[in-house]
């Protein structure tokens, strides 16, 4: 790519400030925004709406917008709009403390989707009308073709849907990524056919989004890093949580269930994950593939020291260090990752073909091995879903993780019955916390609540968690599934009175 960003005339022409990009977007406007996991999103368009939001209301006006986005996005998006009580609606995930805070208080409507189905549910219009896109590009071609930028999401939905499109051409990403993306386009049913990808590694579309460019109403010229947290190093409870898990993959290798490479991994949000992927990297494995949704450091670790031989992936979520490093030397790693658009790094059918072990954290799961991935106290939404049912439910192997407390001890991650559930049993095959591991596969419920109990359960909750079995099943005369319905909250219901949970 030359130094040049925007290579085609009626795209330069098309140039102007943030401001005045903003000022082309109308009150009540649905926006379907770049961004995932703090990359790729637009980093001064929604700055300068945020701007126009708070003037228009200081002048006793209404001005909320909705925001539909690839996923979690950065500060500089979603706290702006949120702090001036911008955002109407949200979808379809985000993490974003602000934005948080304004969904449990009630003032903005969040939908939770498994992101896999975003495209088709707006392609379809359940979602509403698209008003304006605004996407971040690394550049635009002479013919007018966008260089997608660190992260794809679901941009070729937005482009495609959108009225108008407002693009933000980010000169500090990286030239590099140019030829560096997939972008496969999912046709709506009836017409949809199976997608051709066989392989992590295998490339099925072009490199290059595709606008249609008498909807660019503006091109906006940026230089702004994307931002993600950095990572925690791993704890001595993630390093366990990694500990167990690879032993059981050295395990299922012995026993002739996965290959010595495994499968390609998929691996979810967070410090323990990270600490996963730093054990692997130190693990006996080697020639590994990665089919997830995010590439984190401890994925960039793993190409580094030649463990991971492919990552696909829909974005980078790097730590400001990874993120500086992979920026100086993006050239370098071309061959060994591919972006792709999230309909298809989360797509059920490839997911389910390729035989992915999907690795996820977790809130809480309850005995039975059901999961809740979202709610604090089955009633405040942390972040949302993401991509952890796309991969869980259609998995080889799925995996979900969480120390075994939280809050200093206060809370059991293991409970008598799951507050909320977003992964129901059926879909649950290995619960690990840094006392154990539970492998539930083929195992019924009664089978599964003692050895969740016996693995996965802290010593302190353990006799109470023990208890409340036994009961529930002297009661329920060995039913299917035995529950004392008058108790099964209770553990909850006494941390939000006591601050201690218990049975
Ligand atoms: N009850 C109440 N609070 C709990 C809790 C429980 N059982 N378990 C954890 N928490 C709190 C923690 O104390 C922490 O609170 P804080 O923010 O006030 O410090 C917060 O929840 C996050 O916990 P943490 O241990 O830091 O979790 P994490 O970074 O490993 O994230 C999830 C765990 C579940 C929040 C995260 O994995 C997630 O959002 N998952 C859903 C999306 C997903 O899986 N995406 C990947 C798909 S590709």
């Amino acid at each position: 790519m030359s130094e040049e960003r925007i290579l085609n005339p009626q795209f330069q022409n098309r140039i102007m400030s943030a401001e005045e990009a903003a000022a082309l977007v109308p009150a009540g406007a649905k926006i379907g925004v770049s961004g995932f996991t703090g990359a790729g999103y637009p980093k001064v368009v929604p700055a300068a709406l945020a701007k126009r939001i708070l003037d228009a209301r200081i002048s006793g006006g209404k001005f909320r917008v909705s925001l539909w986005t690839g996923a979690s996005t950065a500060p500089e998006l979603d706290s702006a709009l949120a702090i001036v009580d911008g955002v109407e609606k949200r979808l379809p995930y985000q993490s974003d403390p602000v934005l948080r805070n304004k969904i449990n208080e009630g003032s903005v409507e969040y939908t939770d989707i498994h992101l896999s189905h975003v495209a088709q549910l707006a392609a379809f219009g359940f979602l509403g009308k698209l008003d304006v896109a605004v996407i971040e590009v690394a550049g635009v071609t002479a013919d007018g073709k966008l260089i997608p930028s660190s992260s794809v999401g679901n941009n070729p939905t937005w482009l495609a849907l959108a009225d108008k499109v407002i693009l933000e051409v980010n000169s500090w990403q990286s030239a590099a990524l140019e030829g560096m993306h997939d972008i496969y386009n999912v046709a709506l049913p009836p017409e949809r056919a199976p997608i051709p990808l066989v392989r992590a590694t295998d490339r099925i579309g072009s490199p290059y989004l595709e606008v249609d460019p008498a909807k660019v109403v503006a091109v906006v010229k940026t230089h702004h890093p994307d931002r993600n947290s950095a990572f925690s190093p791993p704890d001595e409870n993630s390093r366990k949580i990694a500990g167990h898990i690879l032993e059981f993959f050295a395990h299922e290798v012995k026993q002739g269930r996965l290959p010595q490479n495994l499968l390609p991994l998929q691996s979810g949000v967070g410090n323990i994950a990270n600490a996963v992927l730093s054990g692997l990297n130190e693990g006996p494995f080697g020639n590994l593939t990665s089919y997830t949704e995010v590439l984190q450091d401890g994925m960039l670790d793993m190409i580094k020291s030649g463990k991971l031989a492919c990552a696909s992936a829909t974005a980078f979520s790097l730590s400001p260090g990874a993120l500086e490093e992979l920026n100086k030397d993006l050239a370098r790693y071309s061959k060994n990752i591919i972006l792709r658009p999230q309909e298809v790094s989360n797509h059920p059918e490839v997911i389910r073909r390729l035989g992915v072990i999907a690795m996820n954290g977790m809130i809480e799961a309850d005995i039975y091995g059901n999961v809740n991935s979202t709610h604090i106290m089955g009633t405040k939404m942390m972040n949302g879903l993401g991509g952890s049912g796309d991969f869980a439910r259609n998995a080889y192997l799925s995996i979900f993780m969480t120390p075994s407390q939280a809050k200093g001890g206060d809370i059991s991650c293991i409970v008598p019955m799951a507050s909320h559930v977003d992964h129901t049993e059926h879909d649950v095959q290995v619960l690990v916390t840094e006392q154990g591991l539970a492998d539930l596969r083929g195992l019924s419920p009664k089978e599964r609540a003692r050895v969740v109990i016996e693995n996965c359960a802290h010593p302190d909750f353990k006799p109470a968690l023990k208890d409340y079995y036994k009961r529930a099943y002297a009661k329920s005369a060995g039913k299917h599934t035995p529950h004392l319905l008058e108790e099964c909250l209770s553990w909850h219901l006494r941390y939000l009175d006591e601050g201690k949970m218990g049975g």
